[in-house]
């Protein structure tokens, strides 16, 4: 199974509908440029991101602020277990990290010894995924700075994340963050359109030797709304159970225990579960303005407005084109409807 295979996909061949985002992605980072890439959850920023790397064929390395939150110790880390594929001359001296912020011995040593690693790496592309799960964003912003500006010339950084935390300040440093004025650009990764999704299904059905009609493509594409993340699997238990309907019904009781999963994982953020789970129960129910949701809410306008902010930057809400605020992704209003 290729298309279907619910892992982020690594293989441009098996990339489906994307391949205008890819010889972009390919491109930028071809001339150096960081890329952040931006979309709701399970669009495929991970994927994508992956295949680019490999076309390019250059060596990378991958950190998951979900596995760690330490970004500079991930890093160590990660680019220690790469050592053995950098091409490393001679003994190097490294030049000095801005370290001398009052850090302890460790601290010091550590950035002592990322300043060497980052020195050896030949031509690298570092995939930074899931950014708003790390800690301490000034510290991470200065890394950042300090990298782009001494070694731009051969390490270049992909980024993906909900705009919140580290993220937002990255995609936004203020005047005071070390990463102002670096260009760094975005890629907003959009929703597929219908005959995408459907082509998706008919392409990933025929590779497992089974078939898909327009009829049940159609069904499952207006359940499952173009999210490349719940189509494939869809896919994947489709190709199990045999039954499209069978299959789509297992597909959206899974679908909901990953977003369940998900909203006690907010809750760590400390970013107002319970005030954001009052405004999505709102919007499970029907689209509203923010007017509607004051009234619904009792919220001042200033805390509104603070989490709703919050839900656009984490891709769970959207705005339509009548001004009114509905929740991005089909799954995550069905959670919210039948657990109030
Ligand atoms: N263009 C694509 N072609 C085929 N499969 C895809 C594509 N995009 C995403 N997928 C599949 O959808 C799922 C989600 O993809 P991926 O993890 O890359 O998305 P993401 O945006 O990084 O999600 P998350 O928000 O969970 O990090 C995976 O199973 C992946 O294989
Ligand atoms: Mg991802």
């Amino acid at each position: 199974m290729k298309l279907f295979d619910t892992k982020p996909k690594s293989d441009p061949h098996f990339l489906y509908g994307r391949e205008k985002e890819l010889e972009l992605l390919v491109r930028y980072l071809k001339q150096n440029d960081w890329i952040i890439l931006l979309g709701p959850r399970r669009i495929g920023k991970t994927s994508l991101a992956k295949c680019a790397i490999t076309r390019l064929g250059y060596k990378s390395i991958t950190i998951d602020a979900r596995e760690n939150n330490n970004f500079e110790e991930s890093l160590l880390k990660s680019l220690k277990h790469h050592e053995g594929s950098f091409n490393i001359r001679a003994e190097v001296k490294a030049p000095h990290l801005p370290v001398n912020l009052g850090v302890d011995y460790n601290r010091k040593s550590s950035a002592e010894n990322l300043s060497v690693m980052l020195k050896k790496a030949g031509r690298l592309i570092v995939l930074v995924d899931e950014a708003q799960w790390l800690h301490n964003p000034r510290r991470v912003n200065m890394l950042l700075s300090y990298i782009y500006d001494t070694y731009y010339d051969k390490i270049t950084f992909v980024i993906t994340g909900s705009m919140i935390g580290v993220m937002k300040s990255i995609v936004d440093p203020g005047a005071r963050s070390p990463l102002y004025g670096r260009a760094i650009t975005k890629m907003e990764i959009e929703r597929w359109g219908s005959s995408v999704s459907i082509g998706f299904l008919k392409s990933g059905t025929k590779e497992v030797g089974l078939e898909m009609n327009d009829q049940i493509g159609l069904t499952i594409e207006e359940k499952l709304d173009g999210l490349p993340g719940w189509l494939t699997l869809f896919g994947y238990n489709y190709a199990h159970i045999k039954n499209p309907n069978a299959a789509l019904t297992e597909t959206i009781k899974e679908a909901k225990k990953v977003v369940s999963r998900e909203m006690k994982n907010i809750g760590d953020l400390g970013i107002g579960l319970e005030r954001i789970t009052e405004i999505l129960q709102d919007l499970a129910k029907e689209p509203m303005r923010f007017t509607d949701l004051l009234d619904s809410t009792g919220f001042s306008n200033a805390v509104l407005s603070r989490h709703i902010d919050t839900l656009e930057r984490l891709g769970y809400i959207e705005k339509d084109h009548r001004d009114e605020y509905l929740i991005s992704d089909p799954i995550l209003a069905a959670y919210i409807n039948e657990n109030p």
